[in-house]
């Protein structure tokens, strides 16, 4: 099986080798305190060793529950914010036919979420839809008392138990939430509804590999099993038994430390497939959270090229030289299209007659890669063979050990997120909650 790569050649004008390498010992120290468990937030490592440690009787039990769901709905509608959301959507929408929502024979329910914003019209419209429909509800919520999802979640199980009834309602909701702490347990424990577990020992936006995101993914129709045997294998390549230049996340944690002390203070994720846009948004949230407090942190930002291209394309050829990009390419494409030739070629694009779309777009990002590096914008440039589950699990265990060992070089806790809880208090103290 191929591995994810990574390609450190276009940083180089900027930092030099040695810069990078002058973190190996420090890192190897990090991933050492990783596994022995003796650094900032070592409560919160479950993550760490979660794609080796997760069981078959788990795996079964998630995949019985989502083939239940898949029975009875045409919608599975996810609530969730956050770590309790991202990590579902960003898979979903990487591994799903693009238009897959306009479908008229579906195989499995139409993936929908609530509960990541508190927007009335969204609430509204969602509901609008859920009348004609039969429907799922998985609601996710470590701590069970996050505002948004609580809310949305009021909604959605009154409109349940209105459409089908207390009985059959409790059949169609699922909530993952603590063990035992918060109000979701309790309702939920109240309610008789089947519960999944997020282990103590992970926290929110380390939690796709857990129920979080793999009973949603599994609802969704995508096989589980190869997104842990992806996230295993990267368990094994980023692991201490590897050397420092053989071990990905490693590399990338240098690195990318290495040009935020040259003064790039912001990361921009780039991909060049809208199907990882939502990949992005959950890479910007790992990163986010993990590492921007204490006044440190390179800022995550995150474009859709070529997309962003006529619109952020300028800024990031000629504006302030505070970023670099980390490019997530896909070596092969899942289907394969050529452009036609057209006899008027009124469009001049004969030249391109016969060429794959593919090739256009490799060359689009080929040739932005050059023009952002010679505009002083460095490139790490990281590939995988195919957009399927079992890659989508190596680069979510890559990105997450890379970003634990970021947050230690940083001197950081990239386990909590105190600063998460500012907009709350005002929100509450304006809402007149006692
Ligand atoms: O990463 C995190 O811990 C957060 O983003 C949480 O996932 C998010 O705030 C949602 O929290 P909860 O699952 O407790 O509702």
């Amino acid at each position: 099986m191929e591995n994810l790569q990574i390609n450190l050649e276009r940083t180089l004008n900027f930092v030099d080798q040695a810069a990078i390498f002058g973190f190996k010992d420090e890192i190897i120290r990090h991933i050492q305190s990783l596994d022995n468990m003796t650094g900032n937030g070592n409560d919160f490592l479950g993550w760490n060793t979660l794609p080796a440690s997760i069981s078959e009787t788990e795996i079964q039990e998630i995949e019985e529950s989502a083939n239940l769901v898949k029975r009875i709905a045409d919608i599975s509608v996810t609530v969730g914010i956050g770590g309790s959301y991202l990590g579902a959507k960003a898979v979903i929408e990487a591994l799903s036919d693009s238009f897959y929502c306009l479908y008229d024979s579906r195989k499995n329910p139409v993936s929908l979420f609530a509960g990541q914003n508190l927007s009335e019209d969204y609430l509204y419209e969602l509901l609008r839809i859920l009348d004609s429909y039969s429907y799922g509800i998985t609601v996710i919520s470590k701590s069970g008392t996050t505002t948004e999802p609580a809310v949305a979640f009021r909604l959605l199980k009154q409109h349940c138990e209105n459409n089908f009834g207390k009985e059959d309602a409790k059949n169609r909701i699922i909530a993952i939430t603590d063990k035992s702490k918060g109000a979701l347990r309790g309702m939920a424990d109240k309610e008789g509804y089947k519960t999944f577990i997020i282990p103590d020992d992970v926290g929110g936006r380390y939690s796709v590999l857990t129920p979080v995101g793999l009973l949603p993914i599994a609802i969704a129709g995508f096989d589980i099993r190869k997104l842990i045997s992806g996230a295993k294998d990267m368990q094994k390549q980023c692991s201490t038994d590897v050397p420092f230049e053989e071990n990905p996340a490693a590399i990338y944690a240098a690195v990318r430390n290495a040009l935020y002390r040259t003064g790039k203070k912001v990361e921009i994720l780039v991909n060049y497939h809208p199907k990882l846009h939502y990949f992005t948004e959950w890479w910007k949230q790992l990163y986010g959270e993990s590492e921007g407090k204490q006044g440190k942190g390179l800022f995550p930002a995150g474009a859709d090229f070529t997309s962003d291209l006529h619109s952020m394309g300028q800024y990031i050829q000629e504006g302030q030289r505070i970023l670099f990009e980390t490019v997530l390419s896909i070596k092969e494409p899942l289907h394969k299209l050529t452009i036609p030739k057209d006899n008027d070629d009124l469009d001049k694009m004969n030249y391109l007659a016969g060429r794959r779309i593919d090739e256009v777009n490799k060359m689009a990002e080929l040739g932005t890669i050059m023009a952002h590096v010679d505009g002083g914008v460095p490139n790490i440039h990281i590939e995988i063979p195919k957009l399927d589950e079992y890659y989508i699990g190596q680069l979510i265990y890559f990105f997450e050990k890379a970003c634990a060992i970021s947050g230690y070089i940083l001197d950081v806790n990239p386990f909590d997120q105190p600063g998460v809880e500012a907009y709350k208090k005002n929100m509450f103290r304006l809402l007149g909650k006692h």
